[in-house]
C-alpha cells in the first residue's frame, strides 16, 4: 500500500482557516499554529488550496505567479517553515496546482495579449471571428455566459472555461508544457508531497474546438471537456513527479459528472494516483442513491486497479451538514465516508459539524455563489473566535459561539471527538484502511458492508432513514464506533437508531 491509499486527507482553504495578522483573511502562519490540533485529530495529509500570488478574482484559483506566496498569506519562508513543521509531525502536505488557466495578470498572459505577434501569443487559446459571435457554443462555469472574451485591442477571442480573468493555457504548445513542469519542480524541490490538480481533465482540448451538442450547451464546458490528449499530458506530468523520491502524489480534480470518465484519468497506473469522483458529493442522503454510488465506483475503478476517493464537502459545494439537514446525518455520513474503501478527503470544519454561513447579498464575494461553505473556522467562543479580528472576510458560520473547536474539544460527546475516534479506529484497522469491500444484505434504507484484510474484519452499518432499523448479522459483534457515541464497546444489539451509523468489530478477535 502507498501512503496516499491509507491516508486521511484534510483540505484547508487558507483564507478561512486562521488569521494571525489581523487582515481578516487566514494565512500560512495560521495553519502552522494549528498543526498540533491536526495531529490530535489524527489526519495524515493536508491539501492546502491555492496560496500563490493572485489578483484573487477566484480566491487564488487565478494565479499570477505559480512560484511565490501571495502576501495575503505570507511568504515563501512561511511556507517552508509550515512544510518543515508539518513533516516533523509526520503530516504530508499537498498543494493546489492550477494548470488549466492562469490569471489574466500573469506575465505570460500580459505578454500574449500585447500583440498578435507576441512570442507568447500561442501560450493561450485565441481564435479569429467577429465581436458579436463567439467561436463556439462553450459556456464558462461562471459568470453565466460564453467561455470566450473578445480582446478589442488585438481583435481576437480568447478562451476561458472560468472567469474572463482566467484565460486557458494552450497545453498543445510544448513551451507551455515545459514552463508548467517547471512550476511543479519548484515545489517538488521544496519538498511538497504532491499536488491536488485543479480541473486537470480540461488541460487537453480538441484542437478543432467543436460545438458541444445543442442539448448540452447549457452545461459549462469544464464539466464536459474530455479529450484523449489530456492523458498523454498527464503521463508526462506523472514522469515529472516520479523522478522525485518519496511517492509524490497526483490527486486530480476530474470535474465531470460521470464516474466511468473519471476512472480513465487513472490511466494504467501511469496518470493520476487519485481522482475526485463528484457524483457522490452530489448524492442526497438516501440509501438507494449511495448504494448505487458505491457500487458504481467499485465497478469502474476496481478493474483498473484504481484507488477510490471519497469526499462529502469541499470549497465549491454546500457542506454536507447543510445539505443533509442535521448533525445526526452529518455524523452518520462521517462513518460512511471513513468506512468505505478508498482515501477520504475531509474539508476543514466538517469535523465540528459546521453549516454553511448565511451570506447577506451585500457581502457576497464569489462569482460562483460558493461563499457559504468558505466561512471562517471558529476556533473558540468570543467575538473573534480565535482570529485577530471579529470581522473576517466572510461572516461566521451559524452558532459559532457554541460550535467552535475549543468548545467541541472539551465535549467528549461532540462530533469532533467522533471524527477523532473514527480516524483512530481506521488507522488501527488494516480492514478499514485497505481491506476488501463486500456489501451485506440489509433492510430498505440501510447500507451494510464488511471490510476484511488478513484476518482483520469490520462491519459498517448506515441507517439513512428517520426510523430505527433491525438487522441480523452472522456472528457476534461489538460496537467499535457509534455515530451518536452511544453504546460503544458494548455488544451490537441488532438494531440501528434513526440516521445513525456504526462500525462493528468481531466480539472475539481471531487467535
Ligand atoms: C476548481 C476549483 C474552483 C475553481 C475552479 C477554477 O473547480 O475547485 O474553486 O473556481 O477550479 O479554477
Amino acid at each position: 500500500m502507498s501512503w496516499w491509499q491509507t491516508a486521511v486527507f484534510y483540505q484547508i482553504y487558507p483564507r478561512s482557516f486562521l488569521d494571525t495578522d489581523g487582515d481578516g483573511v487566514g494565512d500560512l502562519e495560521g495553519i502552522r499554529r494549528q498543526l498540533d490540533h491536526l495531529v490530535w485529530l489524527g489526519v495524515d495529509a493536508l491539501w492546502i488550496s491555492p496560496f500563490f500570488r493572485s489578483p484573487m478574482k477566484d480566491c487564488g484559483y487565478d494565479v499570477s505567479d505559480y512560484c511565490d506566496v501571495d502576501p495575503l498569506f505570507g511568504t515563501l519562508a512561511d511556507f517552508d517553515r509550515l512544510l518543515a513543521e508539518a513533516h516533523a509531525r509526520g503530516l504530508r502536505v499537498i498543494i493546489d496546482w492550477v494548470p488549466n488557466h492562469t490569471s489574466d495578470q500573469h506575465p505570460w498572459f500580459r505578454e500574449a495579449r500585447a500583440s498578435r505577434r507576441s512570442r507568447k501569443r500561442d501560450w493561450y487559446v485565441w481564435r479569429d471571428g467577429s465581436p458579436d459571435r463567439p467561436p463556439n457554443n462553450w459556456r464558462a462555469a461562471f459568470p453565466k455566459g460564453p467561455a470566450w472574451t473578445w480582446d478589442e485591442a488585438t481583435g481576437q477571442w480568447y478562451l476561458h472555461l472560468f472567469l474572463p480573468e482566467q484565460p486557458d493555457l494552450n497545453w498543445a504548445n510544448p513551451e507551455v508544457v515545459a514552463a508548467m513542469h517547471d512550476t511543479l519542480r519548484f515545489w517538488l524541490d521544496r519538498g511538497v508531497d504532491g499536488f491536488r490538480m485543479d480541473v486537470i481533465h480540461c488541460i487537453g482540448k480538441d484542437p478543432a474546438l467543436p460545438d458541444v451538442p445543442a442539448e448540452r450547451a447549457i452545461i459549462p464546458a469544464c464539466a464536459l471537456n474530455d479529450v484523449e490528449s489530456t492523458h498523454g499530458l498527464l503521463r508526462d506530468i506523472r514522469r515529472v513527479l516520479d523522478a522525485y523520491p518519496g511517492e509524490r502524489v497526483m490527486v486530480g480534480e476530474v470535474g465531470v459528472p460521470w464516474t466511468e470518465i473519471v476512472a480513465r484519468y487513472y490511466g494504467n497506473g501511469d496518470e493520476l494516483h487519485l481522482a475526485f469522483n463528484f457524483p457522490p458529493i452530489f448524492a442526497p442522503w438516501d440509501a438507494v442513491v449511495w448504494r448505487a454510488q458505491v457500487e458504481r465506483a467499485a465497478a469502474e475503478l476496481d478493474p483498473r486497479g484504481a484507488w477510490p476517493t471519497w469526499a462529502l464537502s469541499n470549497h465549491d459545494n454546500r457542506r454536507h451538514r447543510t445539505r443533509y439537514g442535521s448533525e445526526a446525518r452529518a455524523r452518520a455520513a462521517a462513518v460512511l465516508m471513513l468506512g468505505l474503501r478508498g482515501s477520504p478527503f475531509l474539508y476543514a470544519g466538517e469535523e465540528i459539524g459546521l453549516e454553511d454561513a448565511v451570506v447577506p447579498a451585500a457581502r457576497v464575494l464569489d462569482p460562483g455563489g460558493r461563499d457559504g461553505c468558505r466561512a471562517p473556522i471558529p476556533w473558540e467562543a468570543g467575538p473573534t473566535h480565535g482570529w485577530r479580528t471579529a470581522d473576517p472576510w466572510l461572516p461566521w458560520p451559524p452558532d459559532a459561539q457554541r460550535r467552535n473547536v475549543a468548545a467541541l474539544r472539551d465535549d467528549p460527546a461532540s462530533i469532533l471527538h467522533l471524527y477523532r475516534r473514527l480516524i483512530k479506529a481506521r488507522r488501527a484497522s488494516p480492514a478499514l484502511q485497505e481491506g476488501s469491500f463486500a456489501r451485506l444484505d440489509s433492510p430498505a434504507g440501510v447500507l451494510a458492508w464488511e471490510r476484511a484484510f488478513a484476518g482483520d474484519r469490520r462491519i459498517v452499518l448506515v441507517n439513512f432513514t428517520g426510523e430505527p432499523a433491525v438487522l441480523a448479522l452472522p456472528g457476534a459483534w461489538n460496537v467499535e464506533i457509534a455515530s451518536d457515541g452511544r453504546g460503544e464497546a458494548a455488544p451490537f444489539s441488532g438494531s440501528l437508531r434513526p440516521d445513525a451509523a456504526l462500525v462493528l468489530r468481531p466480539a472475539r478477535e481471531p487467535e
